[in-house]
């Protein structure tokens, strides 16, 4: 019987674990967000408000519905995997307004720089250039077209040139 009584102490020592334990899930069921586990291990009510935020990007496929000249040159370019908020920047308030909400043109000495100045750190592969070296400080646009690098490859610079004449059909032969 002696035995028994030396483990009164234990059994005190667990009642104390049991109440810690009911005084856990009291103060969980008031921190815990109503939507937690509504869906899985998350607050179900963050789907809803991180959908409600506004939308920045309008994604390239948006851009060429009205810019069809220009996602037609980029296309058969070394840019055509360059989407058009790559470098023109987020710009869904524009193709939801283009009239109110007119883009600022780019700055290519920053812009071109940003991705094709010359690092040890890039692919060899990669087309770099020292920007002062190769530009002498004249405007990347004036010999490349953004749309279109490759000099030569289209309507070659001036961005701005506009649609390209068309061979007339039916000529004389
Ligand atoms: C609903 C049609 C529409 C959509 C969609 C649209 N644009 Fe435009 N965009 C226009 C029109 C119209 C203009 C000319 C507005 C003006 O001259 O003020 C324009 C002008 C521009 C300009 C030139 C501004 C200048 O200084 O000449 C840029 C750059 C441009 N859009 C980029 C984009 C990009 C990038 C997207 C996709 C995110 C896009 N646009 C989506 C209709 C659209
Ligand atoms: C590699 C960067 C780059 C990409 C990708 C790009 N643009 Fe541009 N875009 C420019 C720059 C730089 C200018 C300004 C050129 C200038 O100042 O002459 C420009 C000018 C324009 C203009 C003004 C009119 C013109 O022809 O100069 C429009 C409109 C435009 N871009 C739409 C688009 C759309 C739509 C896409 C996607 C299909 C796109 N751009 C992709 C860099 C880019
Ligand atoms: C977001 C990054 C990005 C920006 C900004 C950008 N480029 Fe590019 N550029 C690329 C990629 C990616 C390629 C394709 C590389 C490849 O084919 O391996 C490319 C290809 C080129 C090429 C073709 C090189 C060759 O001979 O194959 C030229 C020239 C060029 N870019 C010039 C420019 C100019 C000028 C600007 C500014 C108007 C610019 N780039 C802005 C990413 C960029
Ligand atoms: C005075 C005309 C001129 C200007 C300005 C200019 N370039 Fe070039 N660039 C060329 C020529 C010519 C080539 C070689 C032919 C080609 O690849 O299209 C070239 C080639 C390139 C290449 C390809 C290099 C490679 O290894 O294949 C890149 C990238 C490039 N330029 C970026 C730029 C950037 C960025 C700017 C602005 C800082 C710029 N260029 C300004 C004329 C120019």
């Amino acid at each position: 019987m002696s035995g028994m009584k030396d483990a009164g102490h234990l059994f005190r020592f667990a009642g104390l674990f049991v109440l810690a334990f009911l005084v856990f899930l009291v103060v969980r069921t008031y921190v815990v967000p109503k939507s937690f586990g509504e869906y899985g291990h998350y607050r179900g009510a963050a789907i809803g408000e991180i959908a409600s935020r506004p939308i920045k990007f309008a994604g390239h496929q948006t851009c060429e519905t009205c810019h069809a000249d220009i996602a037609d040159t980029k296309t058969k370019g070394a840019h055509a995997h360059v989407n058009c908020e790559a470098c023109h920047g987020a710009l869904a308030a524009h193709a939801d307004d283009p009239m109110t909400v007119t883009p600022v043109k780019p700055d290519t000495a920053v812009l071109c720089a940003q991705c094709h100045t010359a690092s040890a750190a890039k692919p060899k592969d990669f087309p770099q250039v020292d920007p002062a070296d190769h530009s002498g400080g004249v405007p990347c646009e004036t010999c490349h077209n953004p749309h279109s690098p490759i000099i030569g490859s289209d309507s070659g610079a001036s961005a701005g040139s506009g649609s390209s004449a068309k061979t007339a059909k039916g000529g004389a032969k």
